[in-house]
Formats: structure tokens, sequence, C-alpha cells
């Protein structure tokens, strides 16, 4: 049993002074969905699983483990007295969410657990909403042609060929219709094309988006809990075998998604929102960010994080993980940040585990470069908003 949590389930302390949390902005990830890809069929001849919603939809699993992430949170703002028994007012509490169908729904389960019969209002835009769409803005042909470099450089030195061997052993990928019919049957030496056009999603054509769409099916598999024998048919089934074909997926993101210069121009619209929240005296005492995984990583690439690594979870960026920035307070008007990644172990997803205080999601603390830790993973309230400015 994890005792770490408990921990941070009483109120914080500085000095032995007792804290008490003032403010807390949630970015999250949605929950589980099925897979994106409309093209599995051509990586393997094996057949994949039948989803019952459509491709990017939130699961009826992903809705349960919203919905207990929901009833955890209020649990724990409630026992730090920052949100009222009952039902918020916006004032309270405010939901904001992405237009995909995956993050409208995630914040519905969140809201209607976390407060029952409350019909809180879900917030979103009416069609494509620049806040969260992750596209490249600079229209520059310099930084079209720097975001290229910097792209085809990271791929240049990348040490997968142990991962796509296991990955091809695992689609029979010889077999495919990409082997046999467009004759790409080497997931190592095929090539990959970065994609970068102003308006649209930073992109890689070839091996390395084949892969990772194959890796997010198996990852939702497990997630929804699926025989073992259907996961990847039956061909996952050690830490080290699942290590291996995620450090695929892991650089894949980290390609499009997880470089300064990219990472600046994606989050801007999104972090100048969260920026406005944190500074802004009238803003909520709680909001909830419903995006993707693309605004977690963006987020925390151009907010400048320390690497962190996230126990009992197979994923960087888990589906329904949260990044959970809290301001803490003394009673001296002294402000403090701490930030923890809040998120289900994939054993709590898989086997669908309630969240309480007793069994609660996992906090790992995150620190920033630029914001000194002091104690108990505090910096000063004044440091962040200096970050903030200079972003
Ligand atoms: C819920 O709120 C919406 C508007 O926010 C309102 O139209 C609707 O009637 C409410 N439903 C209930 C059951 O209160
Ligand atoms: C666009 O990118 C160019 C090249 O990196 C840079 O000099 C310029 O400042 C960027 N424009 C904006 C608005 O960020
Ligand atoms: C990966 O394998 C390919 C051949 O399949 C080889 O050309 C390449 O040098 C290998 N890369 C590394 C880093 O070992
Ligand atoms: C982003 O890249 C850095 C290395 O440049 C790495 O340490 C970090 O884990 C990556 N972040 C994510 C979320 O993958
Ligand atoms: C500090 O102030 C808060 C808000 O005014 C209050 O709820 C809390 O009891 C105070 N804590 C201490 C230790 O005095």
């Amino acid at each position: 049993m994890d005792k770490k949590p408990l921990l941070i389930l009483s109120a914080l302390i500085l000095n032995s002074e007792q804290l008490y949390l003032k403010q807390v902005v949630i970015l999250s990830r949605h929950n589980v969905r099925t897979p994106l890809s409309k093209t599995l069929s051509q990586s393997s001849p094996k057949p994949w699983p039948k989803w019952n919603e459509k491709p990017g939809y939130l699961t009826p699993k992903g809705t349960l483990l919203e919905g207990f992430m929901g009833e955890y949170f209020y649990t724990w703002l409630h026992h730090e007295n920052l949100l009222p028994q009952g039902c918020p007012s916006e004032n309270d509490f405010y939901v904001y969410a992405n237009t995909a169908q995956r993050t409208l729904a995630s914040a519905r389960s969140f809201v209607d657990n976390a407060f029952p019969r409350c019909n809180i209002t879900v917030h979103h835009a009416d069609s494509v909403d620049p806040i969260f769409n992750p596209v490249i803005h600079n229209t520059t042909s310099t930084f079209v042609q720097q975001a290229l470099e910097t792209m085809q450089n990271y791929m240049k030195n990348l040490h997968l060929n142990h991962s796509f061997d296991a990955l091809e052993q695992i689609l029979d990928y010889t077999q495919s219709e990409k082997c046999i019919k467009d004759h790409c049957c080497n997931l190592a030496t095929d090539k990959n094309t970065a994609i970068v056009k102003p308006g649209t999603k930073p992109n890689i054509n070839g091996p390395l988006k084949i892969c990772k769409s194959a890796i997010d099916s198996f990852i939702m598999e497990y997630y929804e809990a699926f025989d073992m024998k259907n996961v990847a048919w039956g061909l996952l089934n050690t830490d080290e075998q699942w290590q291996s074909i995620l450090d695929i997926s892991y650089n894949y993101h980290n390609i499009i998604f997880n470089t300064t210069l990219l990472a600046k121009d994606i989050s801007e619209p999104l972090i100048k929102y969260m920026t406005d929240i944190f500074l802004n005296k009238n803003e909520p005492k709680v909001a909830l960010l419903m995006g993707h995984d693309a605004n977690l990583y963006t987020v925390l690439n151009a907010m400048g994080f320390k690497p962190y690594s996230l126990k009992k979870q197979h994923e960087v960026t888990p589906v329904g993980g949260k990044i959970v920035f809290q301001k803490w307070s003394d009673n001296n008007t002294n402000d403090f940040l701490k930030i923890d990644y809040v998120y289900q172990s994939s054993e709590q997803m898989r086997n669908g585990m309630r969240l309480s205080m007793d069994n609660p999601p996992i906090f790992e603390t995150l620190k920033l470069k630029h914001c000194k830790v002091h104690e108990n993973g505090l910096c000063l309230w004044e440091d962040f908003k200096k970050l903030l400015l200079k972003l």
C-alpha cells in the first residue's frame, strides 16, 4: 500500500506552519478512448479488435475511470476546504473542455461524479477551439524550416532497432499490407518524413507513425481490460516488452511535441489562457481544463519542467492524467506553488478500481527548472509569476 498520498491529504506544512489551499488549475488529458487510427489493418495481417464506439471516442471504461477521478478530486478539494459541500458555483469550480467528443465526455463524467445532480455546465467552443488545438501558429518559412530541421535531427539520432524488431514480430509485419502492397517491410530503415504546415499539427509519415498507432491500440486494449490473449494478440506480457515498444511512442511524441521550438509555438494560446487564470484575482478557485496529450506535452516543455517518471504507469502522459497546479498560502500572505502529476496506475485503470482516500490516484510531484523548490515540492508563487510573464 502506498502511503504517500495520505500525507498529501493532510494540509501541507512549511517551516512548521500549516498551509491552506487557495487555488487549483487542473490540466487534464481525456480518459480511455478507442484507437485513433483508421488504417491499423494495413500494418498487420492479424485481426484488430472491434470497438463499439467510433475511432477516438471515449469508451464506457473511460467514462467510468474519469468518474472515479471526479469523485476523488471532490473529496480531496472539499477536505482541503477549497470546495464547499454540495453544488459549487462557477466561482468555485469552472470546467472548460476541448470540442472533441472524448474531451467533452471526459469533462462531463468528471463533473457528474464530482457533483452529482448539480447539472454543472461544461464550457466549450462551438467549433475547433484554438486554445486546445495543437497546431503550428508561426506562418513564416523560417520557422517551418527550423521546425523541419529540428524534427529531422531528432529522427537521425533514434536508437530504436530493438523496439522496431519487437514490434515487427508482434505485428507479423512482413505479412502486412504495408509490406506486401507498398513494399515497406522494415520499420527500422523505411523512411520517416517530417511534415510541418502552419495551421496543422506537426506530423510524421512513415514507420514511426505506423508504430505509434499500433501501440496506441495496444495501450487502450490493456486499459479496456481485454483478456491478455487479446491485447496485442497475447504477445505483450512483461514490463520489458511494454517498455521496449513504448520507447517508439515516447520518441514519436517527443519529435512532434517535445522540442522547445515546437512546444512554445503550439502551446502559446493555452499557456496564455492558463496564465490569465493564475494571475487574475477573480478567477475560479478550481479550474478543470480537459484536453489531449498534445496539450500536456507542449505545456510541460514550454513551461520548462524537469524530467520526471511516473511509477506504476507505462505511459508518459497517461490517459486521464492531470497536471495539478496548486496555490498554497500561509496566513502571512505568502503564496506557494506545488505541482503534482495526478494519475491512475495502469493497474487501477485496467481493474477499474474506484478511487478513495484509501485507494487514491498516484501523486507525483513535478518541478519547474526556473522555480526553485524550497521544501515539500513548494516554490514561491512570486517566482512562478515571473516565469509565466517571461514565457
Ligand atoms: C441544466 O442546466 C441547463 C443550462 O445550464 C438547463 O438548460 C437545464 O434545464 C438544467 N437541467 C436541470 C435538470 O436542471
Ligand atoms: C516565427 O518564427 C521566427 C523564426 O523562428 C521567429 O523569428 C519569429 O519571432 C516567430 N514569430 C512569432 C510571432 O513567434
Ligand atoms: C539499425 O538497423 C539498421 C538495419 O536494420 C542499421 O542500418 C542501423 O545502423 C541500425 N542503427 C543502430 C543505431 O544500430
Ligand atoms: C521531453 O524531453 C526531455 C528531454 O529533452 C525528457 O527528459 C522528457 O521526459 C520529455 N517529456 C516528456 C513528457 O516526454
Ligand atoms: C489561515 O487562514 C485560513 C483562511 O482565512 C483559515 O481557514 C485557516 O484556519 C487559517 N489557518 C491557521 C493555521 O490559522
